[in-house]
């Protein structure tokens, strides 16, 4: 799927204004290419405010090539990259049933990541893979989108309030030895 995202560098023409930004689902052997994405995004985005040795404790064990391939050809999650010109700029990980990080009710979907690499963050691409993530959402007929997302993160928290979600409750998220507080949001699709 081709997306249309703002690019704020190339403003002076309308012309210039938008460049391409692929959304596709990640497969098996995309492996190696989410294994990069997904140690670099979250070195960037908590090394600053984690110990090394938890950090590489984290990246190691959940970062594997092994763990990757597992979660890449279970059914129950799928993977998105957003590429421009075959690079990842960031990619997305949902969940259903039971690949859930936690129980939840019936007709729930977990977004349990969204990563845009640094230099493309700002630029939409978060939203486009958030809009994936709903898109598939409406297509499994799922009645709510939910996320835990750390409370200290606040940019990340911004983003999902901005998109409609709303805090319903409180979760530890553990980072190697030490213990965090993540949010719980919500997004109701229906009304019920
Ligand atoms: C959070 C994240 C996914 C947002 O993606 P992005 O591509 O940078 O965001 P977008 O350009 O799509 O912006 C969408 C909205 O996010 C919010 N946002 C983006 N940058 C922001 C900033 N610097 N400060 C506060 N809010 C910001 C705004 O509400 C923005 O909408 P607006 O431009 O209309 O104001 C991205 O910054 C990221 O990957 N961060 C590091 C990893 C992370 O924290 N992931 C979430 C873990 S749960």
């Amino acid at each position: 799927m081709m997306f249309l995202y703002s690019s704020p560098e190339s403003e002076e023409t309308d012309k210039n204004r938008y460049e391409l930004m692929n959304i596709r689902k990640a497969t098996i052997s995309d492996a190696v290419q989410l294994q990069q994405i997904a140690r670099q995004t979250f070195s960037d985005t908590f090394s600053a405010v984690n110990s090394t040795e938890n950090m590489e404790k984290y990246l190691t064990e959940r970062f594997s090539i092994e763990t990757l391939k597992s979660e890449l050809q279970c059914e129950n999650s799928e993977f998105y990259f957003a590429e421009k010109d075959h690079e990842i700029a960031g990619y997305l990980k949902i969940n259903v049933g039971n690949a859930q990080s936690e129980p939840q009710e019936p007709g729930a979907l977990e977004i349990e990541r969204i990563y845009v690499r640094k230099d493309f963050q700002g630029k939409k691409v978060g939203q486009l893979l958030y809009q994936q993530a709903v898109e598939v959402a409406e297509e499994k007929d799922a009645r709510y989108v939910w996320l835990g997302v750390w409370e200290e993160n606040h940019r990340a928290v911004a983003f999902y309030k901005k998109n409609g979600f709303v805090e319903f409750g409180k979760h530890i998220f553990k980072l190697g030895a030490d213990e965090q507080i993540d949010l719980m949001m919500k997004l109701e699709l229906k009304l019920s």
